[in-house]
């Protein structure tokens, strides 16, 4: 699910009273020179009055379209039993649009809904299905296993080959199984805690590595606070999170300086916070300041899985000593896989043959089955491979150039970053460096709206930032009709804004 909803919504798309809302044209408020000061343009206020105005007619035109989704989210509501919030995850109504589009099926690029509206879908539930909605190996390789046992707590005959082809497309040797990211995430944490017997964690400001308490930050005014948006945590994660800026290698001296950092968890380029992109020789600092201060590198490729066959680590040469990647990795069946390498293992055995036994805070019982280890199988021999990464990479080019073209054309202070697959419409000229930059360029209102005028127009991107991911599915004539709808979309909101 999406990074964005639930936990990281706030921070990543500004809902409430940030600094960075806009209200006025003109009225140069302290946020509107806050946000001038991060590179936003002037006309940014105008934008969002007529990023309002055009979000309420297109929401207008998503309920009329919409009687039977509809009815189902008022009988979901409505019901004094069932799903709280009507629907099975409360972040579902997180959207933008008035209510949620209920699904009738999903398959390669496109979805459709109960109302019968077709949509290509750009969203891909936020890289679940990113080689596309129901691939048939993986659907066979289901189907198969369910009819032959979906979990014994057993090895299958499945284990070795997908043990060799993970060490084979990743780089790394050893290799576990889980059901989520966010459970890969914290059990590589843990680990790296207990080899290193470091208590800090260092994040980088911006982040989302899933629902891992120990990762859950901000950074304010220089200081670690646990995210506001938090519900129910009982103890302070500063006390054992370090939070510092993205691309900030001074920061990260001092951060490692005192010895005490048992792992930096990091995206290779931040996707969860708009896109921010390492600045050249980030990594390389990166893993030679981790290298100098015993402290462990974790790469969570759950998104950049999109930079190319073995993830942006393959694609760009990094060598982290843990690697994570979820969602998409079985085809969209719910697994994980955390990787590291033959020192991790070593020291691992080490910590493990000293322990007294019992529980190790690594598990849940369903990973590891039979039906994960059949369905990554499918999906590494079958659905990501080398052809399907390059029909992905050709689609996100052509979209990101005609997204490009249409931003100049249309006068729009805006640029469009990528990795691989993957693409962001950045409501700002630069490139962003940090989560400052980040939060200062988002609009709630502005993305909403263009959120919401691309489904009217039969583009599903990813809620909040707008994210865009492209499958191997997608055809050349459905990358050009979202760049279409996309000019379409954004010359009436810069329309409006001019008249304003
Ligand atoms: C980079 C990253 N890591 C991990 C996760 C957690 O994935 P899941 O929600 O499948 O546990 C996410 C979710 O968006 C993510 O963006």
């Amino acid at each position: 699910m999406p990074r964005h909803a639930g936990e990281g919504r706030r921070i990543d798309s500004p809902a409430g009273p940030p600094h960075f809302v806009i209200t006025f044209f003109g009225n140069r408020s302290l946020a509107v020179q806050d946000a001038e000061a991060q590179g936003v343009e002037h006309g940014r206020g105008a934008l969002e009055m007529a990023a309002k105005s055009l979000l309420a007619r297109e929401s207008a035109i998503y309920e009329a379209r919409r009687p039977l989704s509809r009815t189902a989210w008022n009988a979901g509501k409505d019901k004094s039993a069932g799903f709280y919030a009507g629907v099975p995850l409360h972040w579902m109504t997180d959207w933008p649009m008035p209510f949620p589009m209920v699904l009738r099926y999903a398959q390669g690029a496109r979805l459709e809904d109960i109302d019968g509206h077709g949509l290509v879908d750009l969203c891909l539930g936020d890289s679940a299905a990113m080689f596309g909605h129901a691939p048939a190996p993986v659907a066979a390789a289901l189907a198969a296993r369910a009819a032959g046992g979906l979990s014994a707590m057993l090895p299958t005959q499945d284990s070795d080959i997908v043990g060799r082809l993970l060490s084979e497309r990743f780089g790394l040797p050893f290799w576990q199984v889980a059901t989520t990211a966010s459970d890969a995430n914290r059990f590589a944490l843990r680990v790296a805690r207990a080899l290193t017997g470091r208590k800090v964690l260092l994040v980088f400001d911006g982040c989302y590595h899933g629902a891992v308490d120990d990762t859950l930050v901000d950074l304010r005014d220089g200081r670690t606070v646990t995210r506001p948006s938090l519900l129910g945590q009982a103890v302070d994660l500063s006390a054992t999170t370090r939070s510092i800026p993205f691309n900030d290698i001074d920061a990260l001296e001092a951060a490692l300086a005192p010895g005490d950092v048992a792992v930096v968890i990091a995206e290779p380029v931040m996707t969860n916070c708009s896109m921010i992109q390492p600045q050249p020789g980030f990594h390389a600092a990166l893993r030679r300041l981790t290298r100098a201060a015993g402290t462990l590198l974790l790469i969570d490729e759950t998104h950049t899985l999109s930079s190319g066959l073995g993830g942006y680590c393959a694609v760009h040469g990094l060598e982290p000593d843990i690697f994570v990647a979820g969602k998409a990795v079985a085809g969209g069946v719910p697994a994980a896989v955390w990787g590291f390498t033959a020192d991790i293992a070593a020291r691992l055995d080490t910590v493990r043959a000293a322990s007294p036994g019992g529980h190790s805070g690594i598990g849940t019982t369903l990973s590891g089955s039979a039906l994960q280890l059949a369905c990554l199988r499918a999906c590494l021999e079958e659905v990501m491979t080398h052809d399907a990464y390059g029909r992905m990479t050709a689609g996100a080019e052509r979209i990101a150039a005609g997204l490009e073209a249409s931003i100049r054309e249309i006068g729009l202070p805006w640029h469009v970053t990528r990795v691989g697959a993957r693409l962001e419409i950045v409501l700002r000229r630069q490139p962003l460096r940090n989560a400052v930059d980040a939060r200062a360029a988002a609009s709630h209102a502005i993305e909403a709206a263009l959120h919401l005028a691309l489904l009217n127009r039969g583009y599903l991107v990813t809620p909040f930032h707008n994210m865009v991911l492209v499958s191997p599915c997608l055809s050349p004539e459905q990358a050009d009709g979202f760049v279409e709808a996309f000019a379409d979309a954004a010359a009436s909101l810069a329309a409006e804004a001019g008249s304003i």
